[in-house]
């Protein structure tokens, strides 16, 4: 059972993969990836000799580099290539229409062509916009503000689109922020840890009372897992942690973890068009595929903060640029910069 995930060289992708191969050993996994910034074959040596387990790198938006994936039977594709950062998007929109738009298309027309009899797409929360009262269901209105979440909408609408126009059988994943091991850090978990761990400041946004559902990645890789086998297809899923906090709750739980002083929270100038509150209500999945996370944010953000503790070599590497440097040098391909990042 052949399964193409794309992006899986990025946070949830490579957390996915590693969870299916030991999950299904029904699978075999093809990881297209284009190694952009977020890219990065660190997060999966531990597989990278699994013979279920193969890299090819490639750009979704690129239909002369996707084609050939699927000379081979293709039975289901989990879409997490994106370029996934809000702040990056405000810089360079047009590369997120591209990737995201017009890469999530040519996914979906190869996958129509070919056949494939399960696909997920993995969407996102902000998708519905922002509430300051109640929660988003499936039903709810879309509301995008970002040229981020814009582009993740048009995606998602698209993928919906095949499904209602040619029956191509996908489900749509809403989910919430992730957090976890793995993550690039210009999210603000891993960001805020290893400033702290090197005695930075946090540059929190604004008056940090921006509200976010936190996610742990291994919850959300099981929630995957029973849309691309259980999910009903054409359907929308959202999924959520229950985990809402205000920025400056989740910066003080960080800096209570690793004993550093408050002191190091500075406020910055805030993200236009920033998002006030994401909410939502993931009760179908609960009701529909019997999905429910199993650690709690206390667990979940502490073991996250300690595997940045015991990986430095990992974080230090992608934000200082080394991990770019020895990929050109040793693979003669020059991958995306880390350091403007961060
Ligand atoms: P990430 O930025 O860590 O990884 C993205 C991966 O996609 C990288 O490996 C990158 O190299 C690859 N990629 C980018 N452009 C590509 C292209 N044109 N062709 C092929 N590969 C390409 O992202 P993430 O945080 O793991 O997010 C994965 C997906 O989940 C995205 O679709 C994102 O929109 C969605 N999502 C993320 C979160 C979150 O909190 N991280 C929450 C909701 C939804
Ligand atoms: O909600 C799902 C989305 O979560 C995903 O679709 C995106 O791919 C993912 O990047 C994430 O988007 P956010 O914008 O919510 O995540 P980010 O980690 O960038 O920011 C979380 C909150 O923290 C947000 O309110 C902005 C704030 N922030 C972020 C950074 C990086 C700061 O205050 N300071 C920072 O330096």
């Amino acid at each position: 059972m052949r399964v193409l995930v794309t992006g899986g060289a990025g946070f949830i992708g490579s957390n996915f993969i590693r969870h299916l191969l030991s999950d299904r050993p029904e699978c075999e996994i093809i990881n297209f990836d284009k190694l952009t910034y977020a890219g990065n074959l660190e997060n999966l040596t531990d597989v990278e000799d699994n013979p279920r387990y193969h890299f090819v790198r490639g750009d979704v938006a690129m239909r002369a580099e996707l084609e050939p994936v699927f000379k081979e039977k293709i039975w289901g594709i989990v879409h997490f290539a994106a370029e996934s950062h809000v702040d990056r998007s405000l810089y360079s929109p047009l590369t997120f229409v591209e990737t995201n738009v017009f890469g999530t298309g040519n996914l979906l027309d190869l996958a129509l062509r070919h056949k494939v009899e399960r696909f997920v797409h993995i969407s996102t929360d902000e998708v519905y916009g922002s509430t300051s009262s109640g929660k988003f269901t499936e039903a709810s209105r879309l509301n995008p503000t970002s040229p981020y979440s814009a582009s993740k909408a048009s995606s998602d609408l698209l993928a919906l689109a095949y499904f209602k126009s040619f029956a191509l059988p996908l489900v749509v994943d809403r989910c919430t922020n992730n957090f976890g091991p793995y993550q690039f850090p210009e999210k603000l978990i891993p960001l805020f840890v290893t400033n702290a761990l090197e005695d930075k400041p946090l540059p929190v946004y604004g008056d940090g009372l921006y509200v976010r559902d936190w996610l742990f990645v291994a919850d959300h890789c099981r929630a995957i897992e029973k849309m691309l086998f259980e999910g009903r297809p054409g359907e929308i899923y959202n999924v959520g942690g229950s985990n809402e906090l205000t920025n400056l709750d989740i910066t003080r739980r960080i800096l209570a973890r690793l004993r550093k002083p408050e002191s190091l929270i500075t406020h910055v100038a805030d993200r236009p068009g920033h998002d006030r509150r994401y909410a939502l209500d993931a009760s179908k999945l609960e009701r529909e595929l019997g999905w429910k996370s199993r650690r709690s944010l206390e667990e979940a953000l502490d073991l996250t903060i300690d595997w940045y503790v015991n990986n430095r070599s990992w974080w230090q590497k992608v934000k200082s640029g080394e991990y770019q440097q020895y990929y050109q040098k040793n693979y003669g391909v020059r991958l995306g910069s880390a350091k403007d990042a961060v």
